[in-house]
């Protein structure tokens, strides 16, 4: 029977409030049936009606009122005569209503500079004495708030409004409050300084947006008898500095005094104020950020330093949760650390964020959780209460992004790898794609997520998250072409020109989640910015350049280079920049021409491809000695134009085979940063060196993946040796000698692609996976791996395993899409919706590519 399965709308199952004028819709369907596709489709809201062929890009066009409720009923026909239903829910905001409250704030109060303000709070007493029909709110600041009406916390999301570029654009966040209304009202706003107003960046700049917080809030009342009122912010507001929250900051930690009575607190009436520039106030397109795993501790000792340590077994960027017997006025002091050195925590990794929470208690029992900070930790260290008097539990804070992936294989350290892949992802993944949770940075460095954007769409939906991320994107490319390093450019001093892989982001971002989700709206909305950014970095390249291929060799103006790479530091990677530049300039033009196809812009398809081409043709003239041999050898510098196709097949695998070289110099260790880590192993399994690939996966001594994994890692290090094995007599543990790395950024996470797509081998061909191979490589002794990928169509699942020389596999093939299989002896076979099987015996020239 033919079934649709999920409806979204702007890229959410349920609870889409969006100021969009045209939504768009997507479902996917299900049917016991083998090849079962889509036929067309009716898409019904009110009186607008669209037939459709496709089940993704549906384009609303008709009419939206405001602080509507809207229904979509869809009906699906197949190929077999089936037909099915469905409807899903949503809802305008605001839409034009233009804003009639004021701004509001405590102007007399001036924070202190590189420092965050203290928590500002507001309260609203109002009435209510007629019947509601439905009241709600619409509410945004400069900082973050929490809001409290009547004793109930309707923000049960962290950090709202979220982090965006606030010159141009800034959320707000709709609340039905119709069940919280009583006849005599009382609403508390929290305002911290978030990342408006908060200490931000290295450099600790504070005030970044505004000199100080900023509330904006109305509240609408539709009543039973047909009429309507407003309570909107202004100077009827009252405001206090003297709240419960005493500090709120992300770097340093959050205090809270539980002895507050805000009843018997000074307030002053809300001052009025302006901001100083005109953000476009839009309902929330992003997702919240959320609580969502609570971990327990799993070990708890006394630190040589006196401190009762709680150890949680896995990094993360959460906040911990206090159940707690106190007295009135103690104080309870908890800091935070990712790793431990000689007995105590370690902060070293944290810089100068002090990650520390202190709380007052009052008498009794009572429960406490930050609201206005988070933390990258995977300890706390505990003073001033006893362990009888305090349970302690933490919570797994992220946005709010649906786990659509999970890899699996026969070895447990290449689990380990995948967990370690999938925490980094949730610690990092917080409102922004941040390079780490725990020290004075977690900025949306924009290299970070251009080399991991693959994997993180196998693992996650990201479609909410990166686009909105995308759009700060959009907005704050320089006039000339140029992407800022970080994104949203809070606080960033470097002058906005284009880098290599860090703005490659503007490529290689919206084509993964392209090749994952299908949306060509997506690739619409972000077309200009590429066009720009290629045209500005073609400029650059071929700057005091005189010949045809040197004027393809970007040199200038600033490079990241190998950036981490194991060998030296920041000035060795640097002078690798050239090379990586250049093929990563050749990488964008041709995926550029696939984006200006798909879109149909014939003319730059051409383009692209002739640039392209020409880029390629430059680097190996220039680099080479024509026969596949660079004249500078490092394993970047192959990996790059091998895994990007930029030379003949011939010529590829002489390439493959210096690789192998360089590779095995080394006794089988890799040499890469984050430009050529994500690729290293594609570039040698695709060109018939599976067996290197897999020696180099599961190595385990320094630099390699499985080394972090066997030395306690729970999410990637920054660093290949952030716990150097120099100190391998000391048992490995930490040592302060060490880097100050963080233990907690995702950039060599990203081999989670091999893993998915050669291990599992599940790969798309088309945008959204309406079209895509499975085909597995094996090796390393693996004897089975199983992967499931959640499409926009539905969910793809295979299992491959060997036994008795025996290779079979299970897997699924969603509706409406085709799947190509490519068997380990080469054979293939194309296969449309259903279940299958199929085995063959294991052949000896694969045996022999097993270690
Ligand atoms: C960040 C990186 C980032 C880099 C660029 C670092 O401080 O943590 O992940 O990409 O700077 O320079």
């Amino acid at each position: 029977m033919l079934k649709i399965d999920e409806i979204r709308i702007e890229n959410l199952i349920e609870g889409c409030i969006t100021d969009n004028c045209n939504p768009v819709f997507s479902f996917s369907l299900l049917s016991e049936k083998q090849d079962t596709y889509l036929v067309k489709a009716v898409v019904k809201v009110g009186d607008w009606q669209q037939t459709v062929y496709s089940q993704k890009d549906i384009i609303y066009t008709g009419v939206l009122i405001p602080f509507t409720m809207y229904i979509v009923d869809i009906t699906a026909y197949d190929n077999h005569g089936e037909i099915a239903v469905k409807t899903a829910y949503f809802q305008t905001g605001r839409m034009k209503t233009i804003w009639d409250a004021k701004w509001i704030t405590k102007t007399s109060y001036t924070p202190e500079k590189k420092k965050s303000p203290i928590p500002m709070t507001f309260e609203k007493k109002f009435k209510s004495s007629k019947q509601i029909k439905r009241a709600y709110m619409t509410v945004t600041a400069m900082g973050i708030f929490e809001i409290n009406l009547n004793g109930n916390v309707l923000t049960q999301e962290y950090f709202a409004p979220g982090f965006t570029s606030y010159k141009h654009t800034l959320q707000y966040v709709f609340y039905d409050i119709t069940d919280y209304i009583n006849l005599e009202n009382k609403l508390i706003a929290v305002v911290g300084g978030g990342w408006a107003v908060g200490r931000f960046t290295y450099s600790s700049k504070s005030q970044i947006t505004t000199k100080r917080q900023m509330l904006l809030a109305e509240m609408f009342f539709e009543y039973a008898d047909g009429s309507f009122e407003k309570i909107v912010t202004d100077e009827t507001w009252k405001v206090t500095l003297n709240g419960n929250y005493r500090f709120g900051d992300f770097y340093d930690g959050e205090t809270f005094d539980s002895t507050i009575k805000l009843d018997s607190v000074s307030w002053e009436s809300a001052d009025t104020a302006k901001l100083k520039f005109k953000p476009k106030i839009t309902a929330r397109y992003g997702c919240p950020v959320k609580a969502h795993e609570t971990l327990l501790p799993v070990n708890v000792f006394v630190a040589i330093n006196g401190e009762v340590v709680y150890d949680f077994g896995q990094n993360f960027a959460g906040v911990i949760h206090l159940k707690i017997n106190g007295r009135e006025n103690q104080k309870i002091v908890i800091r935070h650390a990712e790793i431990l050195c000689k007995g105590n925590l370690s902060v070293k990794s944290l810089r100068t964020a002090k990650a520390t929470v202190t709380y007052i208690c009052s008498q009794g029992e009572q429960i406490y959780s930050p609201k206005l900070t988070y933390m990258g930790f995977r300890y706390v260290g505990i003073r001033g209460i006893e362990r009888k008097d305090i349970n302690v539990s933490a919570f797994a804070i992220y946005s709010d992004i649906e786990a659509i992936g999970a890899f699996e294989c026969s070895n447990p350290l290449i689990n380990k790898l995948q967990s370690n892949i999938v925490w980094s992802s949730k610690s990092n993944f917080v409102d922004i794609p941040t390079d780490c949770p725990q020290r004075d940075e977690r900025q949306g460095w924009t290299g970070d997520i251009s080399v991991f954007s693959r994997t993180a769409c196998y693992n996650f939906d990201l479609s909410r998250f990166l686009g909105k991320w995308l759009a700060d994107v959009r907005y704050e490319q320089g006039k000339l072409g140029g992407i800022p390093f970080i994104v949203p450019r809070h606080g960033d001093i470097w002058p906005v020109i284009p880098t290599a892989c860090w703005s490659d982001c503007c490529i290689l971002v919206p084509w993964a989640e392209y090749l994952a989700r299908g949306s060509k709206t997506l690739l619409k909305k972000q077309y200009p910015v590429m066009k720009k950014y290629l045209k500005a970095v073609k400029f650059w390249a071929s700057l005091f350049s005189f010949s045809k291929d040197q004027k393809k060799i970007w040199k200038y103006l600033f490079q990241f280079g190998d950036w981490c790479a194991p060998d030296g530091y920041i000035k060795d990677w640097m002078k690798k920049g050239k090379w990586i530049a250049t093929a990563y300039y050749a990488n964008s033009c041709n995926i550029m021409a696939k984006i200006s196809d798909i879109l149909g812009y014939a003319k730059d398809k051409e383009y692209y491809n002739k640039l392209s081409t020409e880029i390629c043709t430059a680097y190996i003239n220039v680099f080479t000695n024509g026969d596949g041999k660079l004249d500078n050898e490092f394993q970047t510098a192959y990996v790059l134009p091998i895994y990007f196709n930029m030379t003949d097949e011939s010529t590829k695998l002489r390439m493959a085979n210096n690789l192998e070289r360089l590779v095995k110099e080394r006794d089988y260790h890799l040499s890469t940063g984050f430009t050529g880590t994500p690729y290293l192993l594609f570039a040698l399994s695709d060109n018939n060196k599976v067996d290197v690939a897999y020696k180099l996966l599961m190595q385990d001594t320094c630099p390699s993946w499985i080394y972090q994994v066997k030395h306690g890692a729970t999410t990637f290090w920054e660093q290949w040796c952030a716990v150097s094995p120099d100190n391998e007599e000391k048992g490995l543990t930490y040592d302060e000698s060490d880097s100050e790395a963080s233990f907690n950024h995702y950039a060599y996470g990203a081999v989670g692609d091999f893993l998915y797509r050669r291990i599992a081998g599940i790969e798309a061909t088309s945008g959204g996976y309406e079209t895509f191979s499975i085909k597995p490589v094996i090796g390393g002794n693996l004897i089975y791996a199983k992967s499931s990928q959640k499409t926009p169509y539905g969910t793809i699942t295979s299992k491959w395993e060997i036994s008795n020389d025996i290779f079979s596999i299970d897997f699924t093939v969603p509706v409406s899409t085709k799947c190509t299989i490519t068997l380990p002896s080469g054979k293939t076979a194309n296969f449309g919706s259903g279940k299958y099987t199929l085995s063959e015996k294991i052949n000896n020239e694969l045996q022999r590519n097993e270690l």
